[in-house]
């Protein structure tokens, strides 16, 4: 599983790849994380507020609607929670993923200036 993960991110990030230890330091620090040999999806809970740290669907299978089911799948397992707020940040650049959160309820809130090598970060929110 954690090694699929780390082939998997590599695939979908290959400027910022996470290894198998990565991945399994994210699930020591209480993330959730739900992958399959297509796609994964990674979020945390901390209080009444989630993130949604990553997502990520692989080359050949985008655009079927994957991204949108396990965004769906984290939300359900967040509301079980009592979880308020959803929050994530994405590059200003990456209009998939954004268009993905948009269509999802997500709303901008805040843009952290060159967050990403110099690519800023859009901070957005989901309101439960
Ligand atoms: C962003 C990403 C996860 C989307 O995955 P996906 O499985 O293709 O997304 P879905 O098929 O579920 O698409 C859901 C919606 O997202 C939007 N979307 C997805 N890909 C898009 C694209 N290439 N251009 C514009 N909108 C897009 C659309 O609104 C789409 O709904 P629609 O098909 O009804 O128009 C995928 O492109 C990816 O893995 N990118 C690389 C990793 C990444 O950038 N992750 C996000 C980090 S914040």
């Amino acid at each position: 599983m954690l090694a699929k993960l780390e082939e998997l991110h590599k695939i979908c990030f290959p400027h910022k790849s996470w290894s198998a230890v990565d991945f399994s330091d994210l699930k020591k620090s209480g993330c959730e994380i739900i992958g399959s040999d297509n796609g994964f999806i990674v979020w945390r809970v901390v209080m009444d507020e989630a993130e949604i740290i990553t997502i990520g669907v692989r080359p050949d299978f985008r655009k079927t609607g994957m991204a949108a089911a396990m965004l769906t799948i984290a939300e359900n397992e967040i509301k079980k929670s009592n979880v308020k707020k959803i929050f994530l940040e994405v590059a200003e650049n990456n209009i998939p993923a954004r268009k993905l959160y948009e269509k999802n309820g997500y709303k901008q809130i805040g843009i952290r200036p060159k967050y990403y090598d110099g690519i800023d970060a859009i901070l957005m929110e989901k309101r439960l």
